[in-house]
């Protein structure tokens, strides 16, 4: 059965603090230096949230860009779902603090996918969108990991940054738009990348503080290895739901986490590299921010054009990973 609608980004508007973080300030901070962390991530500096810039105050103007490129204002809004694992607090959700600020009057709620949080929100969008069930939402990727960095940690301090990203997914008015999605998991995993306190598992006590069990903790090379294979795989799956091929895609925006792994999932997909956006050197991972500021920035500069073939895919802790394939 073939749904009512289909769904379409319609407007798209990031955001980054405004302070920078580079290489060479995290020279002064841990054992670390400028040509271990470009020749090992391709990142060469990030962005950090103000000391009073919580997830939905990096979200807002982000949203608010977003909405004025669909034309639309924040009354227009049926919805507005944040993709966050470093939401301003356990709850009210980011999303209930954004609507607030935006002044608009539909649900909202957060999702927590980690790095894959926008793709699984876009997907919940989308089918919202095609059911007939709601005509224009708000999708926002808003992180503020870096106050969940163990700052004294030089495996995890120099990958993250902060940002947010938003996109209105409307219904489309031309047929184009997100022509499938694909999201997976695998919770036997969750030991590869968590913030291990905080939770109902590890309350916050003076013990969890000491022990540093509030900051994000990750077995990086057994990460990279499961990122490239379950990237490479979940390219594939939106791809077979279409009867596209790889050389279909004009554009790969992939989770920007570290680009040796974006180059080995161009490769294994045998996908030019000159096909796959990156902008990490730039942001560092910004987890559920990563993908949709690559979308904007590749539609702002015109990487990304009118009937081009879009695959956006992340992966993350959980492990989550998701994959959307749109016609821009
Ligand atoms: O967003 C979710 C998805 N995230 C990811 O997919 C991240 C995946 N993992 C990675 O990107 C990489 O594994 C890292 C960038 C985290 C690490 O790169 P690596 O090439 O896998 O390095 P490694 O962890 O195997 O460490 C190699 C060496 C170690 O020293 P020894 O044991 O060989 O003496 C580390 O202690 O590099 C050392 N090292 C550093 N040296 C200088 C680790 N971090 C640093 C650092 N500066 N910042």
């Amino acid at each position: 059965m073939t749904a009512p609608y289909r769904a379409a980004i319609t407007g798209l508007g990031a955001y980054v603090p405004e302070k920078i973080l580079t290489n060479a300030d995290l020279e002064k901070m841990v054992e670390t230096t400028d040509e271990w962390i470009r020749t090992r991530t391709g990142i060469r500096e990030r962005h950090i949230a103000a000391a009073d810039q919580a997830t939905s105050d990096l979200a807002l103007p982000a949203s608010q860009e977003a909405l004025k490129n669909a034309g639309l204002t924040p009354k227009d809004l049926d919805l507005i779902i944040v993709a966050t694992t470093s939401p301003d607090m356990f709850f009210p959700s980011a999303a209930c603090f954004l609507q607030a600020k935006l002044g608009a009057s539909c649900g909202a709620f957060d999702m927590a996918a980690a790095c894959s949080g926008f793709a699984y929100a876009l997907s919940v969008a989308e089918s919202f969108v095609k059911s007939g069930l709601h005509k224009h939402i708000l999708v926002v990727g808003a992180e503020t990991i870096s106050r969940f960095i163990n700052w004294t940690d030089r495996g995890t301090c120099v990958l993250f940054g902060d940002g947010a990203g938003a996109a209105v997914v409307s219904r489309s008015k031309d047929g184009h738009g997100i022509l499938a999605s694909y999201l997976g998991a695998d919770g036997r995993e969750s030991e590869i990348l968590q913030i291990p306190a905080g939770g109902s598992r590890i309350p916050p006590s003076a013990e969890s503080i000491a022990n540093n069990l509030h900051y994000i903790r990750m077995q990086g090379p057994e990460l990279f290895k499961i990122a490239v294979k379950t990237m490479e795989q979940a390219v594939h799956k939106v791809l077979e739901y279409e009867h596209l091929k790889i050389k279909d895609i004009s554009c790969l925006i992939p989770h920007q986490a570290n680009d040796r792994i974006l180059r080995a999932v161009a490769d294994r997909l045998k996908i030019p590299h000159e096909k796959v956006f990156i902008n990490v050197d730039r942001y560092g991972n910004m987890s559920s921010a990563s993908t949709v500021i690559a979308l904007y920035e590749a539609v702002k500069t015109g990487v990304v054009k009118k009937g081009d073939y879009v695959v956006l895919v992340a992966f993350g802790g959980g492990l989550t990973w998701g994959a959307s394939l749109i016609k821009w």
